[in-house]
């Protein structure tokens, strides 16, 4: 793989995973019944568990995200499909995206080949104008590899899975397009770009490094005197599902504008800081060719009351 993380992703859902399960532990008096706990946004997984082997729904596409080696796979419902086929940006009630995550590994026996790895999660969007009142229309979800609600706090989550997905209004807020896998005597063009506009829908501004916390200057290197900040949205509305999946759309930006670029929370208790500038270090990529030495640290682990905890994260990513 690509990536050489300090930390594993592995590691860092295990330890995510560890404190939800302590913190559970510790406070029985506050547990939600299962019912509940089980639900985000009122729909369980339940309710449409085996999207992912259901032969009335249609897998849409795959994506892969070289950083954390995760392999994502999305379905669409009968309803969800045709309207996405037609291009569909007012998506009718009952659409419903499943999307099913995996963490790969490299297979021992023979290591070009990654595997999936254990960990996995699912998440929903679902046409519910009733249940998605507060976020244009669409219900979001997302839970654990045991089917469990894993978000914090619901609200807060659902508003950070909207603030992202609202990106792409022109797709009706949906960030997936059908592939073709069919047969066919045109080739595609290897420098085709899959999507109409190729651009970046993630807004930054080019802040002055004093005006951010101690904990972000600290780590950055000396010399750095400006950085590129995430404006909108996006920023406003944060958990730690967008700090997360925000560092592949930092890296680009940091290489861009050859400076650090950071997502963070207004009062600065959640970041995500990716510098792939200062001593660009370049890295055998291991498709082969070279590629730029990535620095990240990103808060994780939130536990209420508690200071988040760190990661740190060095990978090798394409220039
Ligand atoms: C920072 C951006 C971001 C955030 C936050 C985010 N998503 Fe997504 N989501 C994406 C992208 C990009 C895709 C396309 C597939 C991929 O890359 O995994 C996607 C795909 C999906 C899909 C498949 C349908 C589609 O739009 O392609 C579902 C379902 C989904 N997300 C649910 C959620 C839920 C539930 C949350 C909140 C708990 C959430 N997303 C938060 C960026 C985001």
């Amino acid at each position: 793989m690509a990536s050489k993380p300090l930390i594993t992703y592995g590691a860092v859902f295990a330890a995510v995973l560890g404190l939800f399960a302590l913190s559970a532990f510790a406070q029985p008096s506050v547990r939600k019944p299962v019912a509940e706990a089980e639900r985000m946004n009122g729909y369980a997984l339940n309710d449409y568990a085996g999207f992912w082997k259901n032969p009335d729904w249609h897998f849409v596409t795959v994506r892969y995200r070289r950083d954390s080696s995760e392999m994502r796979l999305t379905y669409a419902n009968d309803i969800a499909w045709k309207a996405l086929l037609a291009g569909g940006t007012d998506y009718p009630e009952g659409a419903v995206f499943g999307k099913v995550g995996l963490l790969t590994q490299d297979d021992p026996s023979f290591t070009s080949s990654a595997v999936p790895a254990g960990a996995r999660r699912y998440q929903l969007m679902i046409r519910d104008k009733v249940k998605g009142k507060d976020t244009n229309g669409w219900a979001y979800a997302l839970f654990d590899g045991r089917g469990k609600a894993v978000a914090e706090d619901q609200d807060i989550a659902s508003q950070a899975c909207w603030a992202c997905h609202a990106l792409v209004p022109e797709r009706g807020e949906v960030f997936s397009q059908p592939i073709s896998m069919d047969i066919s005597d045109t080739l595609p063009d290897p420098g085709a770009v899959p999507f109409a506009q190729a651009i970046s829908r993630v807004e930054f501004d080019t802040v002055q490094v004093s005006t951010l916390p101690e904990k972000i200057r600290a780590r950055l290197p000396k010399e750095t005197e400006t950085i590129r900040l995430v404006q909108g949205k996006l920023a406003l509305n944060l958990f730690r599902g967008t700090i997360d999946e925000i560092r592949p759309t930092l890296a680009k930006e940091s290489m861009r504008a050859k400076m650090p670029a950071v997502l963070m929370s207004k009062d600065g208790t959640l970041f995500s800081v990716v510098h792939a500038v200062a001593g660009v270090k370049s890295c055998a990529l291991s498709g082969g060719g070279q590629g730029v030495t990535v620095n990240a640290f990103y808060t994780t682990g939130i536990v209420p009351g508690r200071e988040s905890l760190i990661a740190e994260h060095q990978y090798c990513d394409k220039q």
